[in-house]
């Protein structure tokens, strides 16, 4: 069998994804302003990049017209809902039509809005997008194994580790390992389920445990 997911240019580009408090849009030019400031942050750096040290600013140039605004890669803007405010970036590259995968990146660039819920938010939409009108098999990632946070929004959001790489990065004078994470469409649909059903009033969920649907809340994070 040849699992293949019709992908046409730009059409799987959505124009905006709307959650509870974040809304996903797609990126504008003028958006190159905040990626400057996000990626000239040597903690932003010290989190996400391979290299030690920041982006040059011709180099977050190059990033931000190939990368964020170019045709290979599904990146949206991270905007609170209720201020409009632009605080970060997500995206899918790597898409793989054939393989029914791609690779999720997010930076929630204003450190100030950091650990309120925005980035697994994010994320959350991302994922809806990608199983429910992607039709995608599976999500991955790398993440590096001091940054906590990321891996808790992660979790939360159903990703797994699915494998270590050992001591694969040098940071703050000693090596770390990088994790790779990943979730499948079966443990997406798994965990949306579980969230509905902790959604309802209790008499609904002992009829769901009477039906024999789990009500656990925490089986998928890993
Ligand atoms: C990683 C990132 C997207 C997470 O988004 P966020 O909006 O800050 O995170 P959230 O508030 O949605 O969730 C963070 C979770 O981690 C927990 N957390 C925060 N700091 C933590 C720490 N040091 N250790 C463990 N857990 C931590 C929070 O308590 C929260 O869980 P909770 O809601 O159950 O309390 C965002 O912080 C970011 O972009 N950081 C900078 C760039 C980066 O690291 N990108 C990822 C590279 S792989």
């Amino acid at each position: 069998m040849v699992y293949v997911v019709a992908m046409q240019p730009r059409s799987w580009l959505p124009e905006r994804l709307e959650g509870e408090r974040v809304a996903l849009r797609r990126h504008a030019a003028a958006n190159l302003d905040a990626f400057q400031r996000w990626y000239s942050d040597p903690e932003i750096a010290r989190l996400n990049r391979h290299e030690s040290g920041v982006m040059r600013r011709d180099e977050i140039d190059r990033f931000f017209s190939a990368r964020v605004m170019g045709p290979d890669t599904l990146s949206l803007a991270v905007h609170v809902r209720e201020t409009g405010r632009l605080i970060g970036t997500c995206a899918f590259s790597h898409l793989d039509g054939d393989n029914g995968s791609a690779l999720y990146h997010i930076t929630i660039g204003e450190r100030d809005e950091w650990g309120r819920g925005y980035g697994t938010e994010a994320t959350d939409l991302m994922l809806e997008h990608a199983f429910e009108r992607l039709s995608l098999h599976r999500i991955g990632l790398s993440v590096f194994s001091f940054n906590e946070r990321a891996i808790a929004s992660y979790r939360k959001s159903g990703f797994v580790i699915e494998g270590t790489l050992r001591q694969a990065i040098w940071r703050d004078g000693r090596f770390w390992d990088e994790h790779q994470m990943g979730i499948l469409t079966d443990e997406w649909r798994t965990l949306r389920r579980m969230r509905t059903v902790d959604r309802r009033p209790a008499d609904n969920r002992t009829d769901m445990v009477a039906a024999g649907i789990s009500t656990a809340s925490d089986g998928v994070g890993g």
